[in-house]
């Protein structure tokens, strides 16, 4: 069984080709009639033991685009709360009919878990693990990237060589950062990572990027600019960073986003906390790509199911029979 655990176990061919199978998926949802018949007939469990927006309901419209039967978990409201464990929550799964589950949990090294034990025979896909991994987000942060600094059709077949991203934050805390910096290496760019000491992961130097603790010296030298929240819900509330401090700092505001090439791009994973990382002047325009990450991300997880369950059906050519 083939799963997606984390960015670290893609080579560059793989990466390519999830990255330009979601090109073809985003062609479909310009289409009038934005479904596909390819997973007509499997079932696919989105199993959310953490709060998720973006993740959670993109998954569920790629699915659906997919033509997935689709069943929703989350922690809350489950039998989760009266003690069951993973392995019986996945077993219960499991006797339904599952194909793949797409896993979201605190707990880093779950996902794993959940593929590796023999509890289940369902591909596993990781919505995010702990401070570990989201290999999806990755995914489509290097297509964003692709598509606005390469180009939507010169970027086919291509990776990100040369391209020099900035990560900033709290990079302790984020998965996001670290299924980034995997990618976005395996691609050929080059990454920065910019945060105060106290939010820098013991081991960093043996990550394949730079650090820095200097964000006005970065802004220059950079085609994107990846901001991170602050993750106080897994911090100890004696180190939470003061808003006005943090903000001076490492925020981005209009002023700072003014030194950067006139070309490059602001992105952020999501939730943002406007004021504190980023100011909604930064939000809210023309560079940053927040909406279109969201809209991209619908785009990698059709992608992303579908090879990893798809097997040898084309992507999209069955669309024109199913418009009929
Ligand atoms: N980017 C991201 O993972 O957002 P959610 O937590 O809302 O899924």
């Amino acid at each position: 069984q083939r799963h997606l655990i984390s960015a670290a176990d893609l080579t560059r061919d793989d990466a390519v080709l999830i990255l330009d199978t979601a090109e073809e998926m985003a062609r479909v949802a310009d289409r009038p009639i934005k479904k596909l018949p390819t997973l007509r007939g499997r079932t696919v469990v989105n199993l959310f033991f953490e709060d998720s927006t973006r993740t959670r309901i993109s998954f569920e419209a790629a699915e659906k685009r997919l033509s997935a039967d689709v069943i929703n978990f989350t922690a809350k409201g489950s039998s989760v709360s009266k003690g069951e464990s993973l392995k019986d929550t996945a077993q219960t799964l499991e006797a339904m009919g599952v194909d793949a589950v797409v896993i979201r949990h605190g707990a880093s090294g779950a996902p794993y878990r959940l593929a590796t034990s023999g509890w289940i025979d369902a591909a596993v896909i990781n919505a995010g693990d702990g401070t570990h991994q989201h290999p999806t987000q990755a995914l489509l942060d290097a297509f964003t990237m692709r598509r606005r600094l390469v180009g939507r059709d010169a970027g086919i077949g291509q990776d990100l060589a040369g391209k020099r991203i900035t990560i900033v934050g709290d990079i302790l805390h984020s998965r996001v950062a670290r299924s980034n910096v995997d990618l976005l290496h395996t691609l050929g760019a080059e990454v920065t990572l910019v945060a105060p000491p106290t939010l820098v992961p013991v081991g960093v130097e043996t990550w394949p990027c730079e650090i820095s603790y200097d964000l006005d010296s970065t802004l220059s030298k950079s085609d994107a600019v990846m901001m991170l929240r602050v993750q106080r819900e897994r911090m100890n509330a004696a180190f939470f960073p003061t808003e006005r401090e943090y903000s001076r700092r490492y925020g981005l505001d209009g002023e700072r986003m003014a030194k950067m090439p006139e070309h490059a791009i602001v992105m952020h994973p999501g939730p943002m906390v406007r004021g504190m990382e980023i100011t909604a002047e930064v939000a809210d325009s023309e560079r940053c790509t927040v909406v279109e990450q969201v809209a991209n991300g619908v785009s990698i997880r059709m992608a992303v199911l579908y090879l990893l369950l798809g097997g040898n059906e084309p992507a999209v050519t069955h669309t024109r029979t199913e418009e009929k």
